[in-house]
C-alpha cells in the first residue's frame, strides 16, 4: 500500500492510473477507522480498480469551540487496517499542504439543505466539508467517490456540488455500520466512557422504536419524532440538539411520510455529539 503525503505525488499517482484507464475510487476520511469506514473501503474495492483512502482531520469543517485537536490520531493503526481490506494507496497530508499560505478558496453550498439539520448548529461545516472533497476529487482525480449514510445530510450535500459544479465523479452510499448493541460506529465513540457508551444506546433505541410504529401503519411526521424525542428524554445523560424528519433526498419538511424520509437525530452524551439516522420508506 503507497502512502502519500503531498498533492503533487497523489497527483502523479493518479495520473497515471488515468493513463491507464483505471477506474479510481475515492474513500474520504478522518481517521481512527473502524468497521464503518472498512466497509466503505470494501464496497469501493468491489467496484472499483484501484481504491484511495484519504485520512486528513480536515481543519476547515470544524468550528472554534468543536473537537479538532481532540479529533482521534492513529495514522499506524489505520494503515494496518486499510492495507487488511486491500487499499491500494492513502493520501495523508498535513494541513499546511491542503491549506497553504494565502489559501482562500472555499466551495459554499448555500442552500436550505444547509442550513438544516447538522447545518443549523455547525454554520460553517458543510463548507469545510464541500471544499476538502471538492480539493480531494481533483487531487485523486476519482470516478467513484463513497460515503456512508451514518452522515445522510453530508451524502445530500456531496451530490449537490458534485452536480452543481459538474465534477465527473459518481456518488455511492453505503449503509450505517452498527456494533451489535446498535450503536453506530463512530470515530467520536471512543470519547464515551463506559457509562456513556450505555447511554448512547438511546439514539438507536429511539430510532427503532419509530420505524416499528412506522411499520405499524404510523405516518404522521410529529408523531414520529415525539416517539424519538420521548425515548431519548427517558436517557438522563442524552439531551437533544435536534430530532428532525425531512423527505430524502431532498431534505423539505414534511406532514406525512408517504415518500422516502430521513429520521435524524443528534443527541449529547456528556460532551460528545452523536448523530444517527434511519430513512422510513425505500430510499
Ligand atoms: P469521517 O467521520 O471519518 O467519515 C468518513 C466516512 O465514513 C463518511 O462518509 C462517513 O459517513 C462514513 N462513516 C462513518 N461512520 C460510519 C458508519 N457507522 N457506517 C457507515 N459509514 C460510516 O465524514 C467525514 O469523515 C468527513 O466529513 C470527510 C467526508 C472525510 C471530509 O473531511
Amino acid at each position: 500500500m503507497k502512502i502519500f503525503t503531498t498533492v503533487a505525488d497523489m497527483q502523479a499517482f493518479s495520473a497515471a492510473l488515468k493513463k491507464e484507464g483505471k477506474c479510481i475510487g475515492l474513500v474520504p476520511t478522518m481517521g481512527a477507522l473502524h468497521e464503518g469506514h472498512l466497509t466503505l473501503m470494501r464496497a469501493a474495492k468491489e467496484k472499483c480498480d484501484v481504491v484511495i483512502a484519504s485520512v486528513f482531520v480536515n481543519p476547515t469543517q470544524f468550528g472554534p469551540n468543536e473537537d479538532f485537536d481532540a479529533y482521534p490520531r492513529r495514522f499506524e493503526e489505520d494503515c494496518r487496517k486499510l492495507e487488511s481490506v486491500g487499499v491500494d494507496a492513502v493520501f495523508h497530508p498535513e494541513p499546511a499542504e491542503m491549506y497553504p499560505e494565502g489559501y482562500c478558496t472555499y466551495v459554499n453550498v448555500d442552500g436550505d439543505i444547509t442550513h438544516k439539520l447538522c447545518g443549523a448548529q455547525r454554520p460553517i461545516h458543510f463548507r469545510g466539508v464541500a471544499t476538502v472533497v471538492t480539493k480531494l476529487m481533483n487531487i485523486t482525480r476519482a470516478d467513484e467517490a463513497f460515503f456512508g449514510q451514518k452522515d445522510a445530510q453530508q451524502v445530500v450535500v456531496v451530490r449537490r456540488f458534485v452536480d452543481d459544479l459538474n465534477i465527473p465523479v459518481h456518488i455511492n452510499m453505503v449503509p450505517i455500520v452498527r456494533e451489535d448493541s446498535g450503536l453506530a460506529r463512530s470515530s467520536r465513540n471512543a470519547y464515551l466512557s463506559p457509562a456513556e457508551k450505555e447511554a448512547a444506546l438511546v439514539l438507536s433505541r429511539s430510532l427503532r422504536k419509530a420505524k416499528a410504529a412506522y411499520d405499524g401503519g404510523e405516518t404522521n411526521a410529529e408523531a414520529l419524532k415525539a416517539i424519538v424525542t420521548e425515548e431519548i428524554q427517558s436517557e438522563p445523560m442524552a439531551v437533544i440538539d435536534y430530532v428532525d424528519l425531512f423527505s430524502f433526498p431532498a431534505l423539505l419538511p414534511v406532514e406525512t411520510v408517504n415518500e422516502p424520509c430521513l429520521l435524524a437525530i443528534a443527541v449529547r452524551i456528556g460532551k460528545t455529539r452523536l448523530i444517527d439516522n434511519i430513512i422510513l420508506g425505500d430510499a
